[in-house]
């Protein structure tokens, strides 16, 4: 009979013993650190704001007796990215988290260029490169996990969301097909496809708030979902959308999830673009 601490056992030997969490700051990624630090995973903390990081790490380390490592890293810039993976190459890393994303929202012609660059390079360049790093690594030895962060617009276009739907898009459609090529090396890939989840997302996207869910309990069904499925689709409302909507014509989502992101930018001046307001650190 497996028990409890077992079952623990395995896990942490599948996926241990350090995690990387990349928006590690704040949010879902926030969450996550949290639960896998429960589980007795180290947890390597990847964002921008630095004192946020280290406030989220010094809790983890003193309520689980776990080690972690911060690293301030800006994802839309290549450099930080490469210089993160190279500050977690002495460490034993058997889970890579790709929390960090942020969303663009408006119709395409008010929004900002650089902003929609940075935003792929966040959302899809750094998961990207780092997925690919950490994949090589995790087949060496022959075990570990990857969760990357779509979204319920990723399985469709979307209207007043079109690029960032379609990031989350390019973010499905490889982890649906990274799942097959790294099964064969013991490596399990996982989707997760929130609907709105209460963080500073829908804010920062400047998106009006809607029905959404806890960001603990999202972080908690996803990571439950590893090695188990590829898409985890947490909450009731995700569940309800993706699945109803999954019945319909590709073009009818079009129409329904962009009447949605309508009513969530309709506050937007459309005669300007909607500039992402800038990280200080
Ligand atoms: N919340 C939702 O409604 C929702 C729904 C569907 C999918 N998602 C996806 O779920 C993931 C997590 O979202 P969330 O709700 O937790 O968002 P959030 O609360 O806004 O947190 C985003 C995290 O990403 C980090 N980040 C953003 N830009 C970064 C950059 N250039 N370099 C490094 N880190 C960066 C932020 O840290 P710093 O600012 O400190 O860098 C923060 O830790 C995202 O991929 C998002 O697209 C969210």
């Amino acid at each position: 009979m497996i028990t409890q601490s077992d079952a623990g056992k395995s896990w942490l030997d599948r996926y241990g013993p350090w995690a990387v969490v990349t928006g590690a700051s704040d949010g879902i990624g926030r969450e996550i650190v949290r639960d896998l630090a429960q589980r007795g995973l180290n947890v390597v903390l990847v964002a921008r704001r630095g004192e946020l990081l280290d406030q989220i790490a010094t809790e983890v380390r003193q309520s689980n007796f776990i080690e972690t490592r911060v690293i301030v890293a800006d994802l839309g810039k290549a450099e930080d990215v490469e210089q993160a993976l190279l500050d977690c190459e002495a460490l034993d890393v058997g889970l890579f988290v790709a929390s960090a994303g942020f969303g663009t929202a408006g119709n395409f012609l008010a929004t900002d260029v650089e902003d929609e660059i940075d935003m792929l390079d966040v959302n899809c360049r750094a998961v990207l490169v780092m997925a690919k790093d950490f994949s090589a690594r995790f087949a060496r030895r022959k075990k570990g996990g990857l969760i990357f962060f779509g979204s319920i617009v990723g399985f469709q276009g979307v209207g007043n969301a079109a690029h960032y739907a379609a990031t989350k898009a390019y973010i499905q459609t490889l982890a649906e097909g990274l799942a097959i090529d790294l099964k064969p090396f013991g490596i399990d890939v996982l989707s997760c496809a929130p609907g709105p989840v209460e963080t500073g997302f829908a804010t920062r996207s400047n998106l009006s708030p809607a029905n959404s869910a806890d960001p603990r309990s999202v972080a908690r069904e996803t990571i439950a979902a590893l090695g188990r499925k590829t898409t985890v689709k947490p909450g009731i409302l995700s569940k309800v959308l993706i699945n109803s909507l999954a019945t319909l014509p590709r073009f009818v989502r079009t129409m329904i999830l962009s009447a949605i992101m309508a009513s969530r930018t309709k506050h937007h001046d459309g005669s300007k673009a909607q500039s992402r307001p800038k990280q200080s650190a």
